[in-house]
């Protein structure tokens, strides 16, 4: 009777149940609910499209990663077989031993009657912190007032200052008298990065008295494209303390650097003051003549105007080739030729060589410089070969060692300074003062090393 009873109750339980359930799962749910669902759906599938979406963003970094190493493993590849070439070539065309010497030089000139080792090893380390200098270092914002270059030469380097000006309304051309403090104060911000590098191979910093007399007696002949035209202006701004005559880049006349005598060592005063000039010449080629039309179009493409027949009248000749493209068969067989027909007609004079440096592009709108130099897969998508130039500026440091001469890579310490070109078409030469003012600092460390 109880256990009937009982079972009653459990079906009606069980009943009622499933009644409720029912009508639970049948009605709809209240809005409030629905809302509820709805939105915890919503979340679900957002958070799952963002999962996904990172997993592709991830899945596409590594597949640029891999394909950043496979640039860099292609570059790497192509300098090294670069390299093999023209020392293979050297080898065939050129006929020099300059292992241990730098003809040109006091310091490196001559073999001493000991032997070359002293020689050797002082060489070795010459070239081993200069390299630490120009590959070793970063651009640091140094607020420490110092002398700035002023820019008196031609008007196109002073376009930034220019802009400075037009910005601040102060059209203050006067601007040479004021204390160095105050110049600074109004210095553009490019100005103020110096190249900091390791302590075992800081840069000296020379005064105007010491680099006259580091130079005095020197007779430099530039010999490159437009981009060795900074120098030109940076040498000029250095020594000159005004505007000199010179007609464009093509028709600059011969400079005297230096005017003061100098009282430093006796010896010394014996010297010719230090000159300059600068001879356009887009291919360092030893063309002996220049078609007349070619003078007279200034925007021709490759101008090669002689030098050679000058040459002998400079005991330091100073070479860059700019962007003029060629490849590296006939880059590598014309410079040979060049270098190998000047260090047989000159052996004693002093070759450099300043490697090129690459152009960056949108410079007009960078404030600083770059943060980090450009990864393989950029330099490979920049545009007019710069991509390659790291390439052909190895293949000249090999030709430049080989007859003896010195050089001067300034590509690395200019790839990120990308603040402060000249702008408008030119995002490869730079104001003056700019970030190239430190070319100077380069060429006095050199000529104060090699005497
Ligand atoms: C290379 O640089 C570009 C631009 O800064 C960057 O978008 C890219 O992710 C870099 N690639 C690698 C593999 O670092
Ligand atoms: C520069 O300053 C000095 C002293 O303040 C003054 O005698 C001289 O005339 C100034 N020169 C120019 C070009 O303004």
């Amino acid at each position: 009777m109880g256990a009937t009873n009982i079972q009653g109750i459990a079906r009606l339980v069980f009943i009622l149940c499933v009644i409720f359930l029912s009508i639970y799962f049948i009605l709809p749910p209240s809005a409030e609910e629905s809302l509820h669902i709805e939105k915890t759906l919503k979340e679900k599938i957002i958070k799952q499209s963002l999962q996904k979406e990172q997993q592709a963003q991830q899945a596409r970094e590594a597949l640029d990663k891999k394909l950043d190493k496979l640039l860099v493993d292609k570059r790497t590849r192509a300098d090294k077989d670069a390299i093999e070439t023209t020392k293979r070539v050297i080898k065939e065309k050129l006929k020099f031993d300059f292992t241990n010497i730098i003809p040109g030089s006091n310091s490196f000139g001559k073999i001493n009657k000991n032997g070359n080792n002293n020689n050797a090893k002082r060489l070795k380390e010459f070239k081993r912190k200069l390299e630490c200098m120009t590959s070793k270092g970063r651009w640091e914002i140094d607020h420490t007032p110092r002398p700035i270059i002023k820019h008196k030469q031609d008007p196109l380097y002073g376009k930034c200052d220019r802009r400075l000006e037009n910005q601040n309304n102060n059209n203050n051309n006067n601007y040479y008298n004021y204390s160095m403090e105050h110049e600074w104060q109004f210095a553009r911000e490019s100005v103020k990065y110096v190249w900091r590098t390791p302590e075992e191979c800081s840069i000296p910093k020379f005064n105007i008295e010491k680099a006259c007399s580091i130079i005095y007696g020197k007779k430099f002949l530039l010999v490159g494209d437009i981009l060795l035209f900074q120098l030109h202006e940076l040498l000029l701004d250095y020594f000159k303390d005004g505007p000199v005559q010179c007609y464009g880049e093509i028709a600059c006349k011969e400079h005297i650097l230096c005017k003061i005598e100098n009282n430093e060592e006796g010896n010394v005063k014996q010297k010719q003051p230090p000159k300059m000039k600068f001879i356009r010449n887009d291919l360092i080629s030893n063309r002996k003549n220049v078609p007349i039309d070619d003078i007279k179009f200034v925007d021709v493409k490759n101008l090669e105007l002689p030098w050679i027949s000058y040459a002998y009248k400079f005991n330091v000749l100073i070479f860059n080739k700019g962007h003029h493209w060629q490849d590296d068969e006939t880059f590598r067989n014309s410079l040979i030729e060049v270098m190998n027909s000047i260090r047989t007609k000159f052996p004693n004079t002093l070759i450099i060589y300043k490697s090129t440096t690459l152009g960056h592009l949108n410079c007009e709108s960078a404030k600083k410089p770059l943060s980090s130099p450009p990864n393989a897969t950029e330099l490979e998508a920049l545009p007019y070969h710069w991509g390659e130039i790291h390439r052909q500026n190895l293949i000249a440091k090999e030709i430049t060692e080989a007859v003896g001469g010195v050089f001067i890579d300034l590509e690395n310490v200019m790839i990120t300074r990308i603040d402060d070109h000249i702008g408008g078409q030119d995002c490869l030469r730079w104001c003056i003062p700019g970030p190239a003012d430190i070319w100077l600092d380069f060429l006095f460390y050199v000529m104060n090393e090699l005497k």
